[in-house]
């Protein structure tokens, strides 16, 4: 496919997947609204529609929970996916009217917003004035979310957002939970029968059954204590600080600041942008702090066993979305663009697989343990380019456009074939083509 016509597919695809209410994350797969897809596709919506990229995260919005955790899915009422609703036990916790999950995802959402915003205001006229209204009147809300990943999974001060399941990472399989995951020992899990694999019929894309257990234990251990941030650390057996989200937040929070700096929040108990720089400050310090002398790779910890887990993941590249640090930058993008990730010259396209292909643990089909996923890719490329590096940036966007000119939006993509993986015409893969063709 040509720009031209990649860019009208991937209109249609979200089109598609448009309910009228939300853009599932995918058609069967995932028919529902999950948190950090939403960010990704509203990015991808602003190019077609700003009132409709707004329209998506208010949705998600309308199901923060009182405390201030966002969920990391929004059910529609459709069957389908499991584990649905009814498994997560979260009524009575979730807002009146809404049916949702128990966990969160990685904070991209704040970053989203500004670049909606931004985009908004280049367009000027009603655009202009819609985002920024939707910007000032949730800006509390979205902070309120930061304060809450801060208080209930940072409240040690190590600049480090505690995980309880690996759906909360996004990154469900990545071998930096194996060592976590080998500690789950699964105790009278209520019987289940997986969706999933009932789509994507080839097993080896996703997830195994072993694995499944340990996840569904998980959501028992959680539902088991009401989701109560007090109780979580004393009941669950998977506690990991992800390096990731915690640069996704620092990020997120610098993101606020802007945004609440133009706005005039400005000494706003809540929304404060002093206030939101020192959290940015406190998670990008978090994060430095876990770059393994050894590898350039930040790392994630085990919370439960005190053990960094130095994994070749895509996620030890989170100081590329936080770092302040030129030094850890230029290294961490040398190494990127190095034989062990997207200059293997085995790749397909010159694009950084979710594991490194040289690595033991490094399966070019299954789910995040290889394959290459375009979201990914464009999250780190326009934090690099937000931070001055052009180059990386431009690099990745063609690479990326290549890939993408298959036309099927894969979900994931094998690294050296180029396949497309998981579901087609997976909404936050056809967002970031809109991202990427808007330059
Ligand atoms: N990513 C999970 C799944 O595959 C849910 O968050 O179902």
């Amino acid at each position: 496919m040509d720009a031209t016509q990649l860019r009208d597919r991937a209109r249609e695809v979200l089109a598609a997947n448009d309910t009228g209410t939300i853009v599932t994350a995918a058609p069967r797969l995932y028919p529902h609204q999950w948190s950090w897809d939403a960010a990704f596709v509203a990015a991808g919506l602003s190019t077609v529609s700003v009132p409709r990229a707004l329209a998506e995260l208010a949705h998600l919005l309308e199901a923060q929970w009182d405390s201030g955790m966002i969920p990391h899915i929004v059910f529609a009422d459709v069957e389908g996916y499991f584990p649905g609703a009814d498994r997560w036990r979260t009524a009575g916790i979730s807002p009146a009217g809404v049916r949702s999950s128990g966990i969160c995802q990685p904070p991209v959402h704040a970053t989203m917003l500004r670049r909606i915003v931004e985009r908004a205001t280049a367009n000027g006229g009603e655009d202009a004035r819609l985002a920024e209204e939707f910007a000032r009147h949730t800006l509390p809300r979205w902070a309120l979310w930061h304060e809450w990943l801060r208080r209930a999974r940072a409240a040690d001060g190590s600049g480090l957002v505690t995980t309880y399941h690996g759906w909360e990472s996004g990154m469900d399989n990545s071998p930096r939970f194996d060592g976590p995951y080998a500690r789950v020992h699964p105790g009278e899990v209520e019987p289940f029968v997986r969706t999933d694999t009932r789509i994507v019929q080839d097993a080896s894309q996703r997830p195994s059954d072993d694995e499944y257990a340990r996840y569904l234990w998980l959501v028992q251990q959680m539902a088991d204590v009401a989701y109560d941030d007090e109780r979580l650390p004393g009941a669950v057996d998977f506690q990991v600080k992800d390096v990731f989200a915690s640069a996704a937040l620092a990020a997120a929070n610098e993101d606020l600041a802007v945004l609440a700096e133009r706005l005039g929040h400005a000494g706003d108990p809540a929304s404060d942008p002093g206030r939101l720089r020192d959290w940015a400050a406190e998670f990008r310090e978090g994060v430095d702090a876990t770059v393994d002398p050894e590898t350039g790779l930040a790392r994630d910890r085990d919370v439960l066993t005190g053990e960094w887990i130095a994994k070749p993941t895509i996620a030890g590249f989170a100081p590329l979305v936080s770092s302040t640090d030129t030094a850890v930058r230029e290294a961490q993008l040398a190494l990127l663009d190095g034989p062990a990730w997207a200059g293997d010259p085995r790749l397909a396209f010159a694009l950084p697989p979710s594991t490194s292909p040289v690595s033991a643990e490094f399966r070019p089909r299954e789910y995040w343990r290889g394959p290459v996923w375009p979201v990914m890719t464009w999250y780190l490329a326009q934090s690099v380019r937000g931070n001055g590096d052009e180059a990386a940036y431009t690099r990745w966007r063609e690479a990326s456009l290549d890939q993408l000119a298959e036309g099927h939006f894969g979900e994931y993509y094998e690294p050296f074939t180029g396949e497309p993986l998981g579901s087609p015409d997976q909404s936050w893969t056809a967002a970031v083509a809109l991202e990427w063709l808007d330059d």
